[in-house]
């Protein structure tokens, strides 16, 4: 009903609207005055986290591209070595597992079935398993060693919006906490970021505020057949997350590609007239990232791509190349996905609208794939 839509005409858009507050939630009661980490319900005690020499993030879907994002996180912050695989490949490769092995599960639903069955496989080799998860008392979890709530409350609509973002802030909280109970060295860095983390909720809100020119632009595109999504480093997995959205929601052809790699393929599918969007690490930091990315945005367009970029306030860089410009707020670098994810929703859930289909519940999808 339009009452438990609060207002909106799709449980997407009210969802997206509660990304604010669900980050806010699930940041809530974890990192104290000091700016450390409390994960007191993490159950698994810091001796056994000393000790963890590997990790492997399993998901399905949105929460795959949460895990990629969070791996340049944990590598980066904790310096174990972090991958990260869909739940369906992961149990029938005999991945090598041990007592070492932290497995991190990465579901909304708490039931998606793959990723009970890597989480079970994992169990059985003696790797502990963390949940991250949405909905309190679900299966995942029951099975897990040890869970961490993301607290977005309920997502209704199939494609995963909140939940996603609070599933980066749980990945993250972890990622920090790994580093503080090892002792890893914290530069300024990691206080910076703890900072920052608190205020990623307000910045989407900036985001959600601007958002206008995106719709416009998503309702200019309906006719197109295919759009392409560009990204390096975190920005890959949210080029990955942008055309997952696109398919969901508006069955449109979409593919993400890490830019470096438009080279050994991808160029060749650049004609004129073709929607490409891209999504610019900051120019502060890794700035070689950035450098590198204005290049290819300069490649596709002198082929005709129609480019659409994705660019932190006052890169004044991506300018000329842009024929359409996106702003989002500065944050650091790994936090960047938080912010660059939102206008991607906000554009696929308008050109779906525009293409006349059921945001919602798109044909051929369930919120929660509960068989293999
Ligand atoms: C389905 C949903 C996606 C979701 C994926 C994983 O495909 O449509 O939005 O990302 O399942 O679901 P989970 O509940 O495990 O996060």
């Amino acid at each position: 009903s339009a009452a438990e839509k609060g207002g909106y005409d799709y449980f997407m858009l009210k969802e997206i609207a509660e990304q604010p507050k669900a980050v806010a939630d699930t940041l809530l009661g974890r990192i104290d005055a000091e700016g450390q980490l409390t994960l007191d319900e993490l159950r698994i005690d810091d001796a056994e986290l000393r000790e963890v020499d590997k990790i492997v993030m399993v998901a399905c879907g949105t929460a795959y591209h949460a895990g990629m994002i969070a791996k340049y996180a944990i590598e980066h912050w904790t310096r174990i070595p972090c991958e990260t695989e869909l739940a369906s490949e992961f149990r029938y490769r005999d991945p090598i597992l041990d007592g070492r092995t932290l497995v991190v599960a990465i579901s909304q639903s708490g039931e998606t079935m793959d990723t009970l069955m890597a989480l079970r496989h994992a169990r059985e080799q003696g790797a502990k398993v963390l949940a991250i998860c949405n909905t309190n008392g679900s299966t995942i979890p029951r099975e897990s060693d040890a869970v961490l709530y993301t607290h977005a409350g309920p997502e209704v609509a199939v494609a995963s919006t909140k939940a996603f973002l609070t599933q980066l802030v749980a990945c993250y909280l972890v990622a920090l906490y790994l580093g503080q109970v090892r002792g890893t060295k914290w530069g300024d860095e990691i206080g910076e970021v703890v900072g920052e983390l608190a205020r990623i909720g307000e910045q989407v809100d900036e985001v959600l505020a601007t958002m206008e020119p995106v719709r416009e632009l998503a309702r200019g595109l309906a006719d197109k057949g295919t759009v392409l999504f560009l990204g390096r480093h975190v920005g890959y997995p949210v080029a990955l997350e942008g055309a997952l959205k696109l398919k969901e929601l508006a069955y449109m052809h979409a593919e993400g590609f890490a830019a470096g790699e438009l080279k050994h393929g991808p160029i060749a599918l650049i004609e004129d007239g073709l929607p490409v969007v891209v999504v610019v690490p900051s120019p502060r930091g890794r700035s070689v990232l950035h450098d590198k990315i204005v290049s290819n945005i300069q490649e596709i367009r002198a082929r005709g791509a129609m480019t659409i970029v994705i660019a932190e306030e006052g890169d004044e860089a991506v300018v000329p190349y842009a024929d359409h410009l996106v702003r989002v707020p500065r944050t650091p670098t790994l936090l960047q996905p938080m912010v660059a994810a939102v206008p991607l929703q906000v554009f696929a859930c308008e050109l779906a609208t525009a293409r006349g289909n059921e945001v919602d519940q798109p044909r051929n999808l369930a919120k929660s794939v509960t068989v293999e």
